[in-house]
């Protein structure tokens, strides 16, 4: 054999190896190649295009590979009442009548009939798309809103949720001057400029009841305290948490600890089942480990830590898990 051919086939057994041996070792790196590319194509597009579920950075319908969050967060459940989903489960029903022990309660599938004959009855805001960047702000009344300037922030979203009585005149720059939706029940309701949409939390039927009375007749002044007996807000703004969805915050996401949720708890669960994106404000105790009111001097007041109705570090820790999986971006204020 002359040498040259040798050459060729100690060439060739050396390429062959190489081959061989080059081929083995990519196929046990990347069992599949195919996949190996898609997996980092699609995480590029995703950074790029948010994963197509909504037009925001993060979208919360997004799926989700925390088993915490997958396991609690249902959409299939309602936040507001509509006629359609106003009939109660049994147990729900059972429930929600043992919140504050009515003992006269009027038949409720006949005040509800009544209610949806004054305010609008129509399924609200559960329209996530590829295209909506709903954001929002939720704004309990923490004593730590005191000199935060979060004004500019909070009124930058679309929705912005406050409760029960809080003030926004003489604190704009620190919790801003829009409100889009006003939580309260009977016993903690404030007047309400038009454009904001009063959301009742009905803890018992003549909470229904009271809601009709205050937009019409204004028969109702007592529930187990004195109530306004009419409340300026906009009739056809008026919605209705739902019962059926209020169990399931109590049971699933509090895996019930309190005798039931509080209000701050229960605006931010609305928030996450509408929203993209959800920043929150005035949750928790100030620096000095305060629980007062924003708008209150006297530091040891508006104790909703010691109502001994919620569990108010349990709330608070559900809260925090949400921002450390990017769930909500929660402001501490000062
Ligand atoms: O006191 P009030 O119930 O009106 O406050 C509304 C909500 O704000 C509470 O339900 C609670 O979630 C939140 N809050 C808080 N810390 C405070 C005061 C209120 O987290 N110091």
């Amino acid at each position: 054999m002359s040498l040259f051919k040798m050459r060729k086939i100690r060439a060739f057994t050396l390429l062959f190896c190489i081959i061989t041996f080059s081929t083995f070792l990519f196929s046990y790196t990347f069992p599949d190649p195919s996949l190996y590319f898609y997996k980092y194509a699609s995480r590029w597009s995703d950074s790029l295009f948010s994963k197509g579920f909504c037009s925001c950075h993060h979208c919360m319908t997004e799926p989700d590979d925390d088993p915490w969050f997958t396991e609690r967060f249902n959409q299939s459940v309602h936040p507001f009442m509509t006629t359609r989903n106003s009939v109660l489960s049994e147990e729900t029903f059972r429930w929600w009548q043992w919140l504050q022990s009515e003992r006269q309660p009027a038949n409720y599938s006949q005040v509800v009939e009544k209610l949806f004959q004054v305010i609008p009855d129509e399924q609200l805001y559960m329209d996530a798309n590829p295209e909506r960047c709903r954001t929002c702000a939720v704004v309990g009344n923490s004593g730590n809103l005191k000199g935060a300037q979060y004004g500019g922030l909070i009124d930058s979203n679309n929705i912005i949720i406050r409760m029960n009585q809080a003030p926004i005149s003489g604190f704009e720059e620190d919790v801003g001057s829009r409100t889009t939706h006003h939580v309260m029940y009977p016993e903690s309701a404030i007047d309400l400029e038009n454009n904001t949409s009063l959301v009742l939390i009905p803890f018992k039927t003549l909470d229904l009841q009271w809601i009709i009375s205050a937009l019409t007749t204004g028969t109702i002044k007592q529930t187990y305290l004195p109530v306004m007996s009419r409340i300026k807000a906009n009739k056809y703004r008026v919605i209705i948490y739902n019962p059926t969805f209020f169990k399931y915050i109590y049971d699933t996401w509090l895996e019930s600890h309190g005798r039931y949720p509080s209000t701050g708890f229960l605006s931010l669960m609305i928030a996450l089942h509408i929203c993209d994106e959800v920043s929150v404000f005035g949750f928790g105790a100030d620096q000095f480990g305060n629980w007062h009111h924003y708008w209150e001097e006297n530091h040891l007041g508006g104790a909703f830590r010691h109502t001994g109705v919620h569990d108010g570090d349990y709330e608070y820790n559900v809260t925090l898990l949400l921002a450390d999986k990017h769930k909500i971006k929660l402001f501490k204020g000062v």
